[in-house]
């Protein structure tokens, strides 16, 4: 989950990390009582989770507070690479006297954590690492040991800072690696990190990405999620737990285990070809333990979706018996009664496949078509779909 600059500008300052005062505001109005509260010069910033943001005109300085309501005005509605801002910070202005690069992520093409740092900061990270790389230090960070005040300096040398910033600079990538450790992070970025004319060094912008899989060990974080913006059957998908990625077509697809899923996926929109141009409406893996109520949600999910014409459930029993995902289709449907209102095709193997089919069989559901293999059954699905 990636967070947005005034949730991670609030995260440092518990990690006590330098930042400025920062204020949001949701209208011109509330931007301007901001700059007001704050005093002196301002910088109201987008809030929009993606990069560029300068250059897109969403970071503007205002030195009184009609000036923050008018740039609150400019920047609210913008539209950042496809993202609508919605909400802006007033920051507090800093008086810049030089602007550095630092971040810390999980590098998992070597099982580590890595440090990335310059004393170039300000300018897209990306564009540096092209046209300068010998700017941007690399060090690997042991995930047992992290960032020690030691190696903090490391990092700081590695990067070219000299000999009075070092230690300065030093000081906060520990307490930006507590961040990182202690919000069980895949990122923390900061660009820029500055000195200011006085000396001091502060975190002007701050970029956090979340691991959800450690979402167990922090419930404060479900209050970070956005959740407006989020689609509503991912919304949906995600209070039963399931992975689910709404996609555009018309065939809904449950299946259990993401590369089956992936593969079905590939096969319907190929079988589509020939009814249409039909294609899959989401990507739904039900994992392992397909029982009737993980069927039920994930077909009520799916059913939710009103481009969904067909839906195309393809298990393959491992561990789970067919026996069992054919009773959760059973009572899957059961459980959703007369919300239950498009074709269904139904393509079982593996394990107890007789048994499992035979259940099918016997209830003899309406909405409900068996396929021998996949192939049929993501054509039969699309074909469905088409009708
Ligand atoms: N509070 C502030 N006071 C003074 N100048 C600021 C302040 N915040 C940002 N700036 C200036 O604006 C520039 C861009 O700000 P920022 O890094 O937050 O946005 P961005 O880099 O465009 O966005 P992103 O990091 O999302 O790509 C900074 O490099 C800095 O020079
Ligand atoms: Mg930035």
């Amino acid at each position: 989950m990636d967070l947005y600059e005034y949730q991670a500008r609030d995260l440092f300052e518990k990690y006590e990390v330098p930042v400025l005062a920062g204020i949001i505001a949701d209208t011109p109005e509330e931007a301007k009582a901001a700059a007001e509260k704050l005093g002196g010069v301002v910088v109201v910033k987008a809030q929009v989770k993606t990069g560029g943001r300068g250059k897109a005109g969403g970071v503007k300085v205002a030195k009184n507070p009609d000036e923050a309501f008018e740039a609150a005005q400019a920047i609210l509605g913008l539209d950042i690479k496809g993202h609508v801002v919605k909400r802006v910070m007033v920051a507090a202005g800093a008086r810049i006297a030089k602007e550095f690069y630092f971040s810390v992520l999980l590098d998992r093409a070597n099982r580590s954590y890595l440090s990335l740092s310059s004393v170039e900061g300000g300018m897209e990270i990306e564009e540096l690492a092209v046209e300068r790389p010998e700017a941007l230090a690399r060090v690997e960070v042991d995930p047992l040991e992290g960032i020690s005040p030691e190696k903090a300096l490391e990092i700081a040398k590695a990067a070219k800072f000299d000999d009075e910033l070092a230690p300065k600079v030093a000081d906060v990538f520990v307490k930006l690696y507590n961040v990182y450790k202690g919000e069980d992070a895949t990122l923390v970025e900061v660009n820029p990190l500055i000195q200011s004319e006085d000396g001091g060094i502060i975190a002007l912008d701050g970029k956090v990405s979340l691991d959800e899989n450690a979402g167990f060990r922090h419930p404060e974080h479900e209050e970070l999620e956005d959740k407006d913006a989020a689609d509503p059957l991912e919304a949906k998908a995600k209070q039963h737990d399931l992975n689910y990625v709404k996609l555009d077509g018309q065939v809904g697809i449950i299946g259990n285990g993401a590369g089956l899923v992936m593969s079905t996926l590939d096969v319907v929109a190929y079988a589509g070809e020939n009814h249409g141009g039909v294609k899959p409406a989401n990507f739904l893996d039900i994992g392992g333990g397909a029982s009737a109520t993980v069927m039920a949600a994930g077909l009520d999910v799916i059913l939710g979706d009103e481009q969904v014409k067909s839906v195309f459930v393809n298990v393959f029993g491992g561990i789970t018996s067919c026996v069992a995902v054919a009773e959760g289709i059973v009572k899957a449907l059961e459980i959703l009664g007369d919300a239950a209102t498009k074709p269904l095709v139904v393509r079982l193997d593996g394990n107890q496949v007789e048994e499992g089919r035979a259940i099918l069989a016997a209830a003899n559901h309406p909405l409900v078509t068996l396929a021998a293999g996949m192939d049929e059954g993501a054509d039969k699905a699309a074909e469905l779909a088409n009708a």
